[in-house]
């Protein structure tokens, strides 16, 4: 499990960003975290894997940021009762993860999730040693595979496989075997605790704001949970996110930087791909009404209801309880 590599010039060559895609949805948010890592000047090579599903406007677009990109088997763990636990049914497939360490022909890579953004240059990840990654905001002494540093190899590839077979996988997803196969990431070299910057889960913030406050700068969001970004909808022109059949789970401010990205960069290739062919970017114009302005398109609830819902993760983030709320009220209690 070393991959001791000093980067000269031609060593960068063999390093890569990669990420999965198996479906359209999921391939919007490569198109944007690739995207978010060429804007902020990576020297390392892009490498999006994808299934079959992924249509061929959307392959075109992925090819046209991502310097690689493969097609794999779509591997699923198939294990619903653990994903039932999870509530995410849809993350079997996430096994198709593990093929990122048959990207033999380079030394050292890191694994992104689709639905991460990157905020500003991160390649220094790439002076750590595998498995680095960034503890898991719901149990932290697992760590969280949507960020890891890992160095491609057939021979862990194939024992992954085996550990598979044999063991499963706690979660029902990629995370689980992960954690059970670098099982002494919790313990053994502190070194490969990623900052939680480089794996800021927007949902974490709204747990622990001070932190969040105290520990700044974030590098990489992580829009974990079943709502991703591509889940709402946004009015370019008032710059505003405006789905709203969905819960909001993510920080407002990083939901605009996404779609932001989406709109300008993403949307005009895909339309350049898809020519006359319909395809729903989820930009929509949307004429302000009074109802919404004010912000009443919630039914009020009491003060009892809304703690009872932030207690079961319902926070209205897009209302009162935005972050905005939520630091005026903490700067009245620091004052
Ligand atoms: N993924 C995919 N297709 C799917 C589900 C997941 O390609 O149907 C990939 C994608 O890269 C995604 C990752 O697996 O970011 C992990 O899933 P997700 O981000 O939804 O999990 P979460 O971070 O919300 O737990
Ligand atoms: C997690 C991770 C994600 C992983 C999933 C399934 O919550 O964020 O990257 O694919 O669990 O194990
Ligand atoms: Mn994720």
């Amino acid at each position: 499990m070393f991959c001791h590599v000093k980067t000269s010039a031609a060593q960068l060559e063999y390093q890569a960003f990669v990420t999965l895609a198996t479906n359209d949805s999921y391939a919007r948010g490569a198109m944007v975290l690739g995207k978010s890592l060429r804007n902020h000047n990576t020297s390392r090579k892009l490498v999006a894997l994808i299934g079959p599903q992924v249509s061929e406007p959307c392959q075109s677009v992925l090819k046209r940021i991502y310097d690689e990109v493969r097609m794999v088997d779509v591997l699923d763990s198939g294990d619903t009762a653990h994903l039932a636990m999870m509530k995410r049914p849809d993350l079997g497939v996430t096994f198709t993860k593990l093929h990122c360490w048959t990207l033999t022909h380079y030394s050292k890579c890191v694994f992104m999730d689709a639905d991460t953004l990157v905020l500003s240059n991160i390649d220094e990840l790439f002076d750590r040693e595998e498995l680095s990654a960034a503890p898991d905001p719901g149990w932290p002494d697992c760590f969280n595979s949507g960020v890891f540093v890992f160095c491609p190899s057939m021979e862990t590839y194939g024992k992954l496989l085996q550990y598979c077979t044999e063991h499963g996988s706690f979660d029902g997803g990629d995370q689980g075997v992960l954690n059970g196969f670098f099982s002494n990431w919790a313990t053994a070299d502190i070194s490969k605790h990623l900052p939680f910057i480089y794996n800021l889960s927007s949902i974490a913030i709204y747990t622990y704001l001070p932190a969040f406050k105290y520990g700044g700068n974030a590098k990489v969001v992580h829009f974990l949970g079943k709502t991703k970004p591509w889940s709402y909808t946004f009015d370019p022109k008032a710059k505003r996110i405006t789905g709203s059949t969905h819960e909001a789970t993510a920080h407002p401010t990083f939901l605009l930087d996404w779609w932001s990205l989406f709109s300008s960069a993403v949307v005009p290739m895909l339309q350049e791909q898809y020519g006359d062919q319909p395809f729903h970017s989820g930009c929509v114009e949307v004429m302000e009404t009074h109802s919404q302005s004010n912000n009443s398109l919630q039914p009020q609830l009491s003060s009892e209801e809304r703690k009872e819902k932030w207690e079961q993760g319902q926070a209205d983030y897009m209302g009162m309880d935005s972050f905005d709320n939520i630091k005026r009220k903490l700067d009245t209690f620091l004052k």
